[in-house]
């Protein structure tokens, strides 16, 4: 049985891999151990099966008697503690969410719909170091999965609108304070039918450029605006959000020194937990619309072709419809006015599951089979 290490199961990542692993039984024929920075001692989570009480999870003696650390942590706690375990000789698997150890020639990027031969190839080559992708990236790939399988895409662009949660749950309660106190400024004037709306929107606008506006986390308005840079800066003018897309990508897909040009504009817009990304891309061939449907809906059981149409986009292509589910739908599907070879599409997910949690719970499940 596989003695399985959870680190920072407790915050936002980590609840919800908790949360699927709990619904699909993953528990069971496991022998998990719950791991701390703060809470030593005390009693583990109720997960259906007995655990022991928490460990230290910088205690390397305890580490190392694990076949499996699955970390959702964050990047300080792989930084200080994956070296030094591996240097002890700890020879396990090492599950991360976070994005420290991505592009490390050891490790492996997961999404196994999409790699599952990378990820086979590396299990067989001794690889032991299993990293998620960045959320964008995991999920276009899952979304636009049968055009990569099909070796398509000469190059593309994704335009993303990012959520709040995607920079963590402190940002998005801030984006609900924001929202707040945008309302509670002119709760009084909307209440009257009789108002000016350039009144409003006037003390809307004041409200946000406020000394008192909730900015701690975000550093500006995000309600009612939006933020067009994601991350730090390159050196190349790209955020490193922008960075990810086309580098991890091309590890996922293996591209070697054939690698895809994928580049794009990340935005953070007020969403709670769904990212959404317009795509351009310049496909190889005028391939017919219909077969393009056919080649993304049939890639994988999550991607979802839905209607160019407005009823069926707006109904079924908004965070609002697909947050809480494992559904990446894509839409807006239309070969644009530059010709037959350019493709514009639109996809949606959520950040929390096939951004996040998912692509862990599945390689744990791997490493299972
Ligand atoms: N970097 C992503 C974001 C989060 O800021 O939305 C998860 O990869």
């Amino acid at each position: 049985m596989l003695r399985v290490g959870f680190v920072g199961w407790r915050g936002m990542v980590g609840s919800v891999l908790m949360q699927r692993m709990r619904e699909d039984g993953d528990f069971s024929g496991l022998e998990p151990v719950f791991f701390t920075t703060s809470q030593v001692g005390q009693p583990g989570p109720d997960i259906g099966v007995e655990v022991p009480p928490l460990k230290d999870a910088r205690d390397l003696e305890a580490l190392k008697r694990l076949d499996v650390v699955v970390t959702c942590q964050g990047g300080d706690y792989t930084e200080s503690v994956y070296r030094p375990l591996r240097e002890a000789g700890w020879q396990g698997y090492w599950i991360d969410a976070a994005s420290t150890l991505r592009m490390a020639d050891e490790a492996t990027i997961v999404l196994d719909p999409v790699n599952r031969h990378v990820i086979e190839r590396s299990l067989a080559n001794g690889g032991k170091t299993f990293v998620g992708g960045n959320c964008t990236v995991s999920l276009m790939l899952l979304g636009l999965g049968g055009l990569f399988e099909a070796n398509m895409v000469e190059w593309m662009t994704s335009m993303t609108y990012q959520a709040a949660s995607g920079s963590g749950a402190k940002h998005m309660r801030e984006l609900l304070s924001q929202m707040g106190a945008l309302h509670g400024s002119v709760a009084a004037s909307l209440a009257d039918p009789g108002s000016a709306i350039l009144d409003i929107d006037r003390q809307v606008t004041q409200t946000m450029r406020g000394g008192d506006f909730p900015t701690e986390q975000f550093g500006e308005p995000l309600a009612g605006s939006l933020l067009p840079w994601i991350d730090k800066a390159m050196d190349n003018g790209q955020s490193k959000e922008e960075w990810k897309g086309g580098v991890e990508s091309n590890k996922i897909l293996a591209t070697g020194d054939s690698p895809i040009p994928i580049d794009g504009l990340c935005v953070r817009i007020g969403a709670m937990r769904s990212h959404s990304q317009a795509f351009t891309i310049k496909i190889k061939q005028d391939v017919p619309l219909d077969e393009i449907e056919d080649r993304l809906a049939k890639h994988n059981q999550w991607a979802k072709v839905i209607p160019n149409d407005k009823d069926a986009t707006l109904s079924g292509l908004t965070p609002a419809a697909v947050t809480g589910t494992l559904d990446v739908p894509v839409g807006r599907l239309r070969k644009l006015a530059m010709g037959g070879e350019y493709l514009s599409a639109f996809s949606v997910g959520d950040q929390l599951l096939w951004g996040a949690a998912e692509p862990l719970k599945r390689m744990l499940g791997i490493l299972r089979e």
